[in-house]
């Protein structure tokens, strides 16, 4: 089948390689001159593992093009996903600038009927605001087109988005328009052999569904992240208690890892556009206003157990940090907790010597200015000098460190790990002091 997509980012390059993969024709469309002519160029923008192979083989094989044409977008198919960015605005909620200028151009280029399919997470309602925005547009050209808005949200992972893409949990359409259910279970069909894995709903519910599962993962999140903190002053360990209620199969060992706060581009835009939906319609959402207020605190807690270790004296001292990714296997640096720690240590005075297996070019290009950051090139070259180390992403790389370097590099040899990496036995065992998130703390010996 011939589809359109709108938008390279995450979500739109994923989703065009995949689909180009199985053997639809895709043309993917941007405004962005410069990254189509990268693509072109077979030069993939974000770090997304497995992506560069699929969109070069694909553009290869003649199925996936790039173009900043939109009139060609909007003529190649009658299937067109809407996979533009929302940003969040001021207030909270999400930006549909982008989503509806796109319903725009569709409305002044279509030419025949269109399936419009929502992959971009957006409101409650936003489906019903770009069908009000195409049929403004086509009765303003005095066309009689049909056309159907479908909400069909996207679940990926960064750094699995490939894998999530070709193998999903499930696929939610949200339509009461039986030939676009038709079209779209055929344009799936080789992504739903096994079992059947497409859940049928209407616009509003589907729309609903993307922004329920963010929440409710980031739920268990905060949740952990304030029984971790309880069980710091009762004494307890929280990866026991998380071994212990992850046994139980209604709540499972997924998603209840503590940690520095959840961060990346989809929580905690998600959490506060819900919010403010809810708001909207005058409801208080009480868990969520929680869930974010947790989160909020969670991302100081790295700072205020080193701060503490010094007095709230930091001025001048050395601080390695390892990772600066808001999670493994990606380079993207938005709403990290990484951020909030490098802050809260320049504010106090502090230097930073950081290193990240792939954010590096990233934290060079948010953090240009700043004389108080030196990026290193390896772990080992962070820690030279350095007062203490802290560990904010989990990289593999990072999980077996030679302890007795570490003791014999850092000056005050101390550990403060935001992501429970260790068994604290082994820092012990080399006299480091390791703080992590939920377990006794042990002083340097
Ligand atoms: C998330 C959702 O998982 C995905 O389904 C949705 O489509 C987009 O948002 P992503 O933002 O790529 O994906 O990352 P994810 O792996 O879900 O992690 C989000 C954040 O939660 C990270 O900061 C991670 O470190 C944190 N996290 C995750 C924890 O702190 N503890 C956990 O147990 C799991």
């Amino acid at each position: 089948m011939k589809v359109t997509v709108f938008g390279t980012g995450y979500v739109g390059l994923v989703q065009g390689a995949v689909l180009a993969d199985v053997g639809h024709q895709v043309l993917c469309v941007d405004v962005d001159e410069k990254k189509i002519a990268a693509l072109k160029a077979g030069q993939i923008p974000i770090h997304e593992p497995g992506l560069d192979a699929l969109v070069i083989n694909n553009q290869q094989l003649g199925r996936l093009q790039f173009t900043t044409n939109a009139a060609e977008g909007v003529a190649h198919s009658e299937l067109i996903f809407l996979a533009v960015g929302t940003p969040p605005d001021e207030d909270g909620s999400a930006d549909l600038q982008y989503v509806l200028a796109v319903a725009r151009t569709i409305a002044q280029h279509m030419d025949g009927p269109r399936i419009v399919i929502n992959k971009s997470t957006v409101p409650v309602g936003t489906a019903d605001k770009v069908t009000a925005v195409i049929a403004e547009g086509l009765a303003q050209r005095n066309v009689p087109y049909t056309f159907d808005v479908v909400s069909n949200p996207e679940f990926l992972k960064e750094g699995a988005a490939v894998g999530d893409c070709q193998r999903p949990d499930r696929i939610i359409i949200g339509t009461s328009n039986p030939a676009s259910e038709a079209k779209l279970r055929e344009l799936y069909a080789p992504f739903n052999r096994n079992h059947d894995k497409i859940v049928m709903m209407d616009v509003k519910s589907a729309e609903l569904t993307k922004y329920a599962a963010n929440a409710m993962l980031a739920t268990k999140i905060s949740f952990m992240n304030e029984i971790a903190n309880l069980a710091e002053r009762l004494g307890a360990n929280i990866e026991a208690v998380r071994r212990g209620i992850g046994s139980d199969p209604r709540i499972g060992y997924h998603f209840i890892y503590p940690g520095v706060g959840y961060g990346g581009s989809c929580f905690p835009k998600d959490v506060k556009a819900l919010i403010h939906t809810a708001k909207e319609v005058e409801f208080e959402p009480l868990v969520l206003n929680a869930v974010e207020d947790r989160n909020h605190a969670q991302r100081n807690v790295l700072f205020e157990r080193i701060s503490t270790f010094y007095n709230g004296d930091l001025k001048g001292k050395t601080i390695a940090v390892w990772g600066l990714a808001f999670k493994p296997n990606t380079d993207d640096m938005r709403e990290a907790p990484s951020r909030v720690l490098l802050e809260s240590l320049w504010a106090a005075g502090a230097k930073v010597q950081a290193y990240d297996p792939v954010a590096m070019k990233e934290a060079h290009r948010i953090y240009s200015e700043r004389a108080d950051l030196q990026l290193v090139d390896n772990p080992l070259a962070a820690v030279q000098g350095a007062d203490c180390l802290t560990i904010v992403t989990e990289w593999q790389i990072f999980r077996t460190p030679d302890f007795s370097l570490l003791a014999q590099t850092l000056a005050d040899k101390m550990i403060f790990d935001g992501r429970n990496l260790f068994e604290p036995s082994l820092p012990a065992g080399h006299g480091l002091g390791y703080v992590s998130i939920g377990r006794p703390m042990q002083l340097p010996r």
